[in-house]
């Protein structure tokens, strides 16, 4: 699949806010798991950003946080060209908890003894709390943690005492509780770790004695000053898509600047079942948030017609995406700021953070995030404005709520940039078209009305450019068959397909036979993801 990045145009950075002042920071050691100890901390209304374990002492000096955690990685600390920290970390005064590899690092550095590959653990362990006197407090004796380690620390450094043990770790959790400097073996902020939001609470809020001032409300606050001090009383353009990103954006922006924020929706036709008149509407008249309406469906199903390679099919998309919008902002211009809805997971993927276990080298192992306005040409002279940069999507989805969005846009599944033309297997034309958006309604109502919208991460349909013979009432039919895709998923990076009931899938299925002219059969997707992607082009 094709992924459009955005190309950066003059990019202004975004000045500092003062709870981002009061932060955590993560060093990533290549692990899995360091976004979520950042989506973590900041559960614990505490802002956390994930730096390279490479970031120099003086850069730490310069963030000045309250705490630092190393994250775990793939790597033994013995291997050759495994990734240190800076060693001024440990003289730097400033709480430091190492977790699984991060724990290694800092007995090794610390001139400990970490033991290779002799009784590794791996899934839950029982852990049993020797020291209850800060990071463990409150976590229960015997409590589930999540355990992934060869490695093992034998000898804790001078100055450390041992917390908690497992039946195969001597040393679990260990604290030089002088220098405030902790390291627990397994994992406290994976799901399945009992007493692991307990531990990073007694880190975060008592051992760095942070306040919860990481809010929605004390972000929209910063942000509205932040955005009136960057771009003034310039005129800002925003392309609204309708999805929860870009319209939280919209209403962000127009309580900052109001009428100097003009938000642009180009309808490329390929749109589901009444959503472009709906989302003018509700943005217009209700949010009285005004909305360039750009129709432009002839234009587009012009660039695509006869085209059935996924790839081209995109691109031309893309490319007309950018003409239209070109052409259109400098109809409705000038504007001196593009504001985009870039968000903190596209900005931690785009630095490649991410080791490679057998050469310690940076790989960026991630699929970059879809983004709806990709590629803009370089001669488009904007700054751009990107509020939402350091936020999490959920963060985004709580900041959509405070600032009054409806929950029907907060909680919208994701939808493709390229929208209908990409679930159109094939050359897309107005027919195949109406025939995709009419099943993709019975899809939406028929997943509304089982009450189970919010478990799934993505329900449509997609339309095959083959026939199949069917029997409707003494006839014989020939037509084309829908595809169900209906999948869970935590992120869009993987899925597997929903386990529905089966009443809810014949009733989708009668439907669309009944009601969508030109289908007479509907399938079922139970690929997961991967090997298969979501969409299907
Ligand atoms: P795939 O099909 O790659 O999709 O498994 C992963 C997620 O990304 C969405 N998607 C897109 N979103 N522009 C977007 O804004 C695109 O071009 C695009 N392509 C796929 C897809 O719906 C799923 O949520």
């Amino acid at each position: 699949m094709v992924t459009a990045h955005p190309v950066l145009l003059d990019p202004t950075p975004a000045p500092e806010t003062p709870s981002q002042r009061q932060m955590l920071v993560i060093l990533d050691f290549g692990s899995q798991y360091s976004e979520l100890i950042a989506r973590r901390i900041r559960e614990l209304q505490v802002y956390s950003e994930v730096l390279s374990y490479r970031t120099t002492i003086e850069e730490l000096r310069r963030l000045n946080p309250r705490g630092i955690i190393l994250s775990g990685g793939p790597n033994s600390v013995y291997d050759p060209g495994a990734p240190h920290c800076d060693p001024g970390l440990w003289t730097l005064g400033v709480p430091v908890l190492g977790v699984c590899y991060g724990m290694q690092l800092m007995a090794q550095q610390l001139a400990g003894t970490v033991e290779s590959g002799t009784a590794g653990e791996y899934g839950r362990a029982s852990l049993y709390i020797d020291d209850t006197s800060d990071l463990l407090s409150g976590v229960n004796q015997g409590a589930t943690m999540w355990m992934s380690h060869a490695d093992s620390v034998c000898v804790v450094p001078k100055g450390f005492v041992t917390l908690a043990h497992t039946s195969n770790t001597a040393c679990a959790a260990m604290a030089d509780h002088q220098r405030k400097l902790y390291g627990v073996q397994f994992h406290p902020e994976v799901m399945h770790s009992e007493g692991g939001m307990a531990l990073l609470f007694n880190f975060v809020r008592n051992i760095c004695q942070c306040q919860p001032t990481w809010t929605a409300e004390s972000f929209i606050e910063e942000s509205i000053a932040d955005i009136r001090k960057q771009v003034g009383s310039k005129r800002v353009l925003l392309a609204l898509s309708g999805g929860v990103d870009s319209s939280t954006l919209a209403f962000l922006l127009h309580r900052a600047i109001g009428d100097n924020l003009t938000c642009m929706f180009i309808d490329q036709g390929f749109m589901r079942k009444e959503e472009p008149e709906r989302l003018v509407k509700l943005f217009s008249e209700q949010f009285h948030i005004p909305v360039e309406y750009i129709q432009a469906t002839d234009r587009f199903l012009e660039q695509i017609a006869g085209v059935s390679d996924p790839e081209v099919k995109r691109k031309r998309i893309g490319h007309e995406f950018i003409q239209v919008f070109e052409e259109e902002s400098n109809r409705l211009g000038p504007f001196d700021y593009l504001a985009q809805g870039t968000l903190y997971p596209d900005i931690i993927e785009s630095s490649g953070e991410n080791i490679d276990p057998k050469t310690g080298e940076r790989v960026a192992v991630r699929i970059k995030s879809h983004h709806n306005v990709g590629g803009l040409p370089k001669n488009l002279r904007f700054k751009l404005v990107e509020p939402l940069r350091r936020l999490f999507k959920d963060e985004v989805r709580k900041v959509g709520r405070v600032l009054g969005l409806p929950l029907e846009i907060v909680n919208r599944h994701p939808f493709p940039g390229p929208g209908l033309a990409i679930r159109i297997l094939g050359a897309v034309d107005r027919e195949k078209l109406d025939i995709v958006r009419e099943a993709d309604m019975v899809v939406r109502q028929e997943i509304n009305a089982s009450g189970l919208y919010n478990s799934i991460w993505q329900a449509f349909a997609v339309l095959l450019p083959v026939r199949s013979v069917g029997v409707m009432g003494d006839q014989r039919t020939y037509s084309y068959p829908v595809v169900l895709r209906l999948v869970t998923s935590e992120d869009g990076m993987t899925a597997d397909w929903a386990r529905v009931p089966y009443d809810l899938l014949e009733r989708i299925a009668t439907r669309i036979v009944n009601e969508v002219k030109g289908v007479n059969r509907v399938v079922y997707d139970i690929t997961s993801k991967p090997p298969g992607t979501i969409e299907w082009e």
